[in-house]
């Protein structure tokens, strides 16, 4: 008894002494207030531990603010519930009604399980700052809060509210900030928002807000923060935003925005942070916007369909800390100068895009750099941590693109690649993916091709005629092309042909290296012998391999071809530089790359010095020497071969160009010495053909 009744003495000292000590803090004059505060503390269910029996609450109770004797704040953020108001707990504030002074509610952290009710809009008219963050509050926002017009903070975000934001929250016109983010609310962004003019940041992300963004809202001057991501907004950037000369941050990311970044932001001179990633954005960035946004620190492209170039402006933003622009079609070289930024950059990602040409100091400001998937080409510069250079042209590294790839990138754009920096390959990529890009030229070129070639055949026929009537008259073997002669069956494996005379003997691992593995992209095509594919040895010389499945074709064509090469002493054939036998199953036969290609190629090809890559036609003195180096190679083949060959496939892709426009016969295999009139036959259709 003793000991209760001191400690009750005990306290009462303690509050005397801490209203001696804080004057200011009077005690709670409201019998009304009292009472209220006492029904909200068992409807709550809080413990003596915050809110004790028998003291002052003014000065007592944790959380509670008054000012002249009335509770003009409560703070119960945080706090815990006694074990019986864990039970059940509910959004049960019934008691804040008889506050009318009450300025400012926060509780966040503080489970509300419940609606927000209706009557807060009603009674709590005095009410400055709400705060419900994190409170498990759902249902709908009450249309009523926006007659609770003194109000400047309205933070409901964290919780799962859903139904639509009402209009009438565009009363509330000393608002500063609102954050709904992180609920589940639906319907669009109310076009009354436009009148919050004291509106200096806005939260609405992560809901699932639709429709566009009212373009008003570049009326709302003092807005320093605006979050619109994740949610399903539509249509386009409002070009009114630029009007928004106060913001620090714009997060637009995670919608399904379109159209461009409008040049009129460049009117945002105080923004930091552009984050738009994840939308469907596309065009170039204009040069006009960067110039003017100094401020700027971070900015987030990453995951849209931008194009173009990046304007150098960008590079050179004086706070540049965070630049991803990943997931794009972006463009262009990196520019030349140095910066001399004194501030280190985080963070650089511009990979997935098309960015080409040498890598620049530029980058070197940054401590994280991606610039994988590109089409960067040369070397890479020293010093080089923390950078991913993955899947691009670059000399000298690991996981870059093919050859194929690379050239035809650079082809495309009329650009020269310095192919890895070996010798180049003047040709054109026989891949044939620049082809595409020009269907109209490329039938023209087909149908004014088809009448060079009928002129060819046409010389050709003259030609072989002439020959073979020659051959006639000194070989009295009286069959001009088809029979093999006496005694010259193909040559059983491994006897007969002279190796010395038909080139290196390559290893299956220098082959894979040459062709990336016989990628795809180095494919040319599949042949009836045998597929083709572009390589490149390590010495740097540009090769075509053929590949032959000795199960599929015939099993000693290839040594056919390899007998052919060690007896042949003419030129007119594309050069047998090597071979790799060690497989069983596979065959591969190395020839000289022809930089001007096949005849089908190069009856018309590209100017490099005209600007608009119109393609250009052969000229007929150079036309009239294939043709007649087509004849040489041919008679060669029926008059001074012995045994004499027939080549079974001769037609425009089996005749090759070098370096100077001298016609090498390809396609060997096809090349046969036996088997007589059939293709003697075949060879006389073809050549009538053009008749
Ligand atoms: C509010 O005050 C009125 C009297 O002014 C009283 O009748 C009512 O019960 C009070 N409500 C609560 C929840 O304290
Ligand atoms: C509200 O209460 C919590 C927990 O007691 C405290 O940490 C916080 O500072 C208070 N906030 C305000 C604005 O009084
Ligand atoms: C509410 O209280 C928390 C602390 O628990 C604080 O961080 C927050 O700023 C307060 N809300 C307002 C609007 O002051
Ligand atoms: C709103 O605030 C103003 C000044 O801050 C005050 O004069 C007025 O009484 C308040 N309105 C209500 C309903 O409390
Ligand atoms: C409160 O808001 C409701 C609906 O928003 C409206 O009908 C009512 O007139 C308002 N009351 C006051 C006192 O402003
Ligand atoms: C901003 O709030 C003040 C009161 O704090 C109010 O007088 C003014 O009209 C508001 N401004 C706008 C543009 O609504
Ligand atoms: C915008 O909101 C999202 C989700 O609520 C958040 O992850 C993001 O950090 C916010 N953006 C900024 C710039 O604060
Ligand atoms: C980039 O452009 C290519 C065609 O040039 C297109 O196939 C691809 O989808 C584009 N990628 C993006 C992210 O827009
Ligand atoms: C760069 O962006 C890509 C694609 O958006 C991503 O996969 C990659 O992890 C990013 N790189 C770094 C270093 O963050
Ligand atoms: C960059 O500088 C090098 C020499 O310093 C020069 O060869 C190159 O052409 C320059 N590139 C650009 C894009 O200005
Ligand atoms: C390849 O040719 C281009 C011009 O077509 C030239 O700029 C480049 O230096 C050449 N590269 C090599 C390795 O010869």
């Amino acid at each position: 008894m003793v000991d209760r009744r001191s400690l009750v003495s005990l306290a009462f000292l303690f509050s005397l002494l801490f209203q001696l000590t804080f004057e200011q803090i009077e005690p709670l004059s409201s019998r009304v207030e009292r009472a209220a505060l006492f029904d909200l503390r068992s409807s709550l269910g809080l413990r003596s531990k915050e809110w004790p029996r028998n003291v002052d609450p003014c000065s007592l109770w944790k959380g509670v603010t008054c000012e002249n004797g009335r509770v003009i704040g409560i703070n119960i953020s945080g706090f815990r519930r006694t074990r019986l108001g864990k039970l059940s707990p509910q959004f049960s504030v019934q008691g804040l009604a008889n506050l009318t002074l009450l300025q400012s509610f926060n509780a966040s952290n503080f489970l509300l399980p419940g609606r927000i009710p209706d009557w807060f809009g009603f009674q709590l008219s005095s009410l400055k700052v709400l705060d419900l963050r994190s409170c498990s509050v759902n249902g709908a926002i009450p249309p009523s809060l926006g007659n609770l017009t003194n109000l400047t903070s309205l933070y409901l975000s964290d919780n799962n509210l859903t139904g639509i934001i009402p209009n009438s929250l565009g009363q509330l016109l000393r608002l500063s900030v609102l954050n709904f983010s992180r609920n589940s609310i639906t319907g669009t962004i109310p076009a009354s928002f436009v009148s919050l003019g004291n509106l200096s940041s806005i939260d609405i992300s992560a809901n699932s807000l639709s429709g566009s963004i009212p373009p008003d809202i570049g009326a709302l001057t003092r807005l320093q923060y605006l979050n619109f991501s994740s949610n399903m907004l539509m249509s386009y950037i409002p070009s009114q935003l630029g009007n928004l000369s106060s913001l620090v941050d714009l997060d637009l990311s995670f919608n399904s925005l379109t159209g461009g970044v409008p040049p009129e932001l460049r009117g945002l001179r105080s923004l930091q942070r552009m984050i738009l990633r994840n939308n469907m954005l596309d065009g170039p960035l204009s040069e006009n916007l960067l110039p003017t946004l100094s401020q700027l620190q971070v900015v987030v492209l990453r995951q849209n369909n931008f194009t173009g170039d990046l304007p150098d402006v960008l590079w050179s933003l004086p706070r540049l800390s965070y630049l991803d622009l990943s997931d794009n079609n972006f463009t262009g070289i990196l520019p030349n100068s140095s910066s001399n930024h004194s501030v280190t950059a985080e963070m650089l990602n511009i990979s997935n895009n098309m960015f080409y040409g040498n890598l620049s100091r530029i980058i070197r400001r940054f401590n994280v750099i991606d610039l994988s998937s590109n089409y960067f080409e040369g070397k890479i510069l020293d010093s080089m941590l923390n950078v991913s250079l993955n899947t691009n042209c670059l000399q000298n590294v690991s996981n870059q693109r093919t050859t194929g790839e690379c050239q035809s990138f650079y082809a495309e754009r009329g650009l020269a690649f310095d192919n890895f920096g070996r010798p180049n390959s003047t040709g054109p990529p026989a891949t044939g993916s620049s082809r595409k890009s020009n269907r109209d030229k490329i039938i023209l070129a087909g149908v004014l091709g088809g009448v060079g070639l009928l002129f060819i055949l046409l010389l050709l026929l003259v030609l072989f005629l002439l020959c073979t009537r020659k051959r006639r008259n000194s070989n009295q073997r009286g069959n001009g092309v088809g029979p093999a002669p006496v005694g010259s069956s193909p040559p059983p494996p491994g006897m007969s042909i002279n190796f010395i005379n038909v080139g290196d003997s390559f290893t299956m691992q220098q082959l894979l290296q040459a062709t990336g593995d016989f990628s795809d992209a180095n494919l040319i095509k599949h042949g009836h012998s045998g597929d083709l594919f572009n390589g490149v040895l390590e010495s740097g010389v540009p090769v075509v391999i053929k590949r032959i499945d000795v199960r599929t074709t015939k099993k000693d064509s290839y040594l056919v071809e390899l007998d052919f090469f060690s007896k042949i002493s003419q030129t007119r054939f594309v050069p047998l530089l090597g071979h790799c036998l060690e497989n069983e199953n596979e065959k591969f036969l190395v020839y000289k790359h022809m930089p001007n290609g096949d005849l089908s190629n190069s009856l018309y090809y590209r100017n490099s010095t005209s600007e608009d890559g119109t393609l250009q036609s052969l000229d007929w003195i150079t036309r009239l020497k294939i043709a007649i180096g087509a004849a040489e190679a041919l008679s060669y083949l029926h008059n001074e071969c012995n045994p004499p060959f027939v080549h079974r496939d001769i037609q425009a892709s089996s005749i090759f160009l070098d370096d100077k426009y001298e016609v090498r016969l390809g396609s060997l295999s096809e090349v046969c010495t036996q088997e007589g009139d059939s293709h003697q036959s075949k060879i006389t259709r073809l050549l009538r053909l053009p008749q």
